[in-house]
């Protein structure tokens, strides 16, 4: 039985563009993966707190010199990598807020990106200890990015997940929604083109 992991990280959580675009996707993968699991972490409903030092000087603390709270804080991080590494498939939503990803799943990442849980450095350089998925993204954007010198999104977050050993991603861009009514609706028209074609070599196989 199959996991699929599902990151909201709109702020608009489900309502937002990013969150329905990853649910059509779902919608198929659910089809072809009869008793698949689906797992949702809602970065609207349930923020990741900032990474201060606090927190940061809680993952650096040897285990036996812990004090309750760092255990906490380690705790906490430890479940979301769990449930991280649980998962056979990542959709990850991810909208465009001033420029970049929202604040929130930067978070999120600061608690899943960490040594010598997901991932390691070795004389040959960093290497990413999440391996096996396949991550599926959906962008949605005001403007139009993709191919351009001002897309900070794609490249940022195919380093952040190849490093933790998440290298398979596929991208799917909703763009110009900001742009006109026709813009939008064409936008949307594309990305739910370009996920239809994701699914349905898969349901042909099932
Ligand atoms: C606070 C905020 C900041 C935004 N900044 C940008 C931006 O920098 N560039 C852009 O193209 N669109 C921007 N937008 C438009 C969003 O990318 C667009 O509404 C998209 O649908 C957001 O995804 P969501 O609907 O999943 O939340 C912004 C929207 C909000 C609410």
């Amino acid at each position: 039985m199959k996991t699929l992991l599902q990151i909201r990280s709109s702020i608009f959580s489900s309502g937002g563009q990013s969150s329905q675009l990853a649910e059509r996707f779902i919608a198929g993968w659910r089809a072809s993966n009869p008793g698949g699991r689906v797992v949702v972490r809602d970065l609207a409903k349930d923020p990741v707190p900032h990474l201060d030092a606090v927190r940061f000087g809680a993952f650096l603390a040897k285990p036996e010199e812990r004090t309750p709270a760092q255990q906490a804080v380690v705790d906490y991080s430890d479940s979301l990598i769990d449930e991280l590494r649980r998962a056979d498939v990542v959709v990850l939503g991810l909208p465009m807020y001033n420029f970049g990803l929202p604040s929130t799943l930067k978070a999120y990442f600061d608690h899943v990106g960490r040594a010598g849980v997901t991932f390691k450095y070795t004389e040959k350089g960093p290497v990413g200890l999440l391996t096996g998925k396949k991550a599926y993204v959906f962008a949605a954007r005001g403007g139009v990015y993709a191919g351009t010198p001002n897309e900070t999104q794609t490249p940022f977050i195919r380093t952040f997940l190849s490093f933790i050993g998440m290298s398979d991603i596929e991208f799917v861009y909703a763009e110009g929604l900001a742009i006109s009514e026709a813009s939008k609706e064409e936008g949307i028209a594309r990305a739910r083109a370009a996920i239809d074609r994701l699914v349905e070599p898969e349901l042909a196989a099932a």
